[in-house]
């Protein structure tokens, strides 16, 4: 069995509880874009673990985490990380492979991200260079986890990119430079704490695929931030859709047999860009308070609207999803009324390039007023509930099969 889990709006749509929840039955969970951007949070015995850059599913110890080559790989972030799952599981790091191929996020992206964020450039980013290094992967001046163990090329290579970098720092920004031996320094120890961590991607996928191991691709982001498909240029750096999996991961299969989407029951956002279902008035503030709507990594307050069937239809047909994983039902319970968008007045279809623009319709129908959140089949939901999950079915062609009612492992009404 191989599956995917992807974001179908702007992120944080509940991933890594998604990933947590269904690597029970996997081998392997791969992440194969983004970087620590990402903030998935899964939720164990009341302790909070946020996901960054390792895989959410590795809290079940039968499986192995790998972060693949089309990631941006920030090795400080990664031990914290680290350091935060080892309370839970001592013996974690012998489940925790990386590729060679990941571009190193170095100060100078982070202090760059941070500056232009900062003057007319921003657009909202989570500062953590993420844009920056995958501008030097594709300008080809970035540098690779493996090219760690090469160290005369490696001091080389740095020093000319931090020179390169404190020039724009100083004559651009007006910054402080940035010391070249100091990120170097670190760089030889980190070559040293990683070696472990390093596999050969190939062997590694091969033989995980020769073996018949179960494999699932864990997204970041969402379908609406991918950087070709997504409200670009709000957007982040990297392919979100399904389509990131087969360049993210050397010997990727060929074959994905499910692609699991991943929406909440309602829709938010952070950082700059359209957002058709944006609800400034009492609603919004509602969502985000009952779902708590402030961001995993960032702590950023969430831009909150009604569920848009219309942005889940698009990307599910950008990501090949066949099935939806909502969740946050739970968070509607306090609601008199619910309103989803089900068209748009000016046009047919969410489009990218008029997102702006567009002109969402809506359909209200009586809440549930009801705690759902110890619920545990289907049959048992109350009657509204029922009908908004059809018409959310209805409107988005998407079957609706696992729904999740608590940020707990367990609160998830299976339907398949
Ligand atoms: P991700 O980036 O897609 O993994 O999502 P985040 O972790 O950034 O944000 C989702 C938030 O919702 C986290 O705080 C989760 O613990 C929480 N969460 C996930 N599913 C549910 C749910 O069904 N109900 C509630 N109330 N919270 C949930
Ligand atoms: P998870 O995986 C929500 C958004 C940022 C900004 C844009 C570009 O937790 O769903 P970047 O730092 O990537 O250059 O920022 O993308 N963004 C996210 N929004 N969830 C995320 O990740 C995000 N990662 C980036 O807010 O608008
Ligand atoms: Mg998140």
């Amino acid at each position: 069995m191989i599956a995917a889990v992807v974001g179908l709006q702007w992120g944080d749509e509940g991933k890594g509880k998604v990933v947590d929840y269904l690597a029970k039955e996997f081998d392997i969970n791969i992440r194969f874009q983004g970087g620590p951007n990402a903030g998935h949070t899964v939720w164990r015995d009341n302790n909070k673990y946020v996901f960054h850059q390792i895989p959410s599913g590795v809290l079940n110890k039968n499986v192995t985490g790998f972060i693949g080559a089309g990631c941006v790989f920030d090795p400080a972030i990664f031990f914290e990380e680290l350091s935060e799952i080892k309370k839970f599981d001592p013996g974690i790091e012998t489940r925790i492979k990386i590729s060679r191929f990941c571009h190193l996020i170095f100060p100078y992206h982070i202090m760059l991200d941070k500056i232009k964020e900062e003057t007319t450039h921003g657009i909202g980013t989570t500062k953590k260079g993420i844009g920056m290094a995958y501008e030097d992967k594709y300008a080809r001046i970035g540098i690779r986890l493996g090219d760690l163990y090469n160290p005369e090329t490696l001091e080389k290579k740095l020093r000319v990119n931090i020179s390169r970098k404190n020039l724009i720092l100083m004559e651009i920004f007006h910054a402080e430079p940035l010391s070249d031996n100091e990120i170097i320094e670190k760089c030889f120890e980190y070559a040293y704490k990683l070696k472990p961590f390093v596999v050969n991607d190939l062997e590694f996928l091969n033989q995980a695929v020769l073996e018949n191991k179960k494999i699932l691709f864990e997204g970041a982001q969402g379908a609406l931030l991918d950087v070709n498909f997504g409200t670009y240029p709000f957007v982040t750096s990297s392919h979100t859709i399904t389509g990131g999996l087969f360049v993210g991961v050397a010997g990727a299969p060929m074959r994905i047999d499910r692609v699991i989407g991943v929406a909440k029951a309602y829709t938010t956002r952070v950082g700059m860009g359209p957002f058709p279902t944006e609800d400034k008035s009492e609603f919004g503030e509602n969502l985000r308070r009952f779902g708590n709507e402030y961001g995993a990594t960032t702590g950023r307050p969430r831009r909150c609207g009604a569920f848009d069937t219309l942005v889940v239809r698009y990307a599910a047909r950008l990501t090949n999803a066949q099935e939806l994983f909502l969740t946050k039902l739970d968070v509607l319970s306090y609601f008199e009324t619910l309103k989803i968008a089900v068209g748009y007045a000016n046009a047919r279809e969410f489009d990218p390039f008029y997102a702006e623009e567009l002109e969402p319709v809506y359909e209200e129908i009586p809440g549930f007023k009801k705690d759902i959140s110890h619920v545990k089949s289907f049959d048992e939901l109350p009657a509204e509930a029922k009908e908004y999950i059809k018409l959310i079915e209805h409107y988005t062609g998407l079957k609706v099969s696992y729904i999740s009612v608590g940020a707990g492992n367990d609160a998830v009404i299976k339907r398949i």
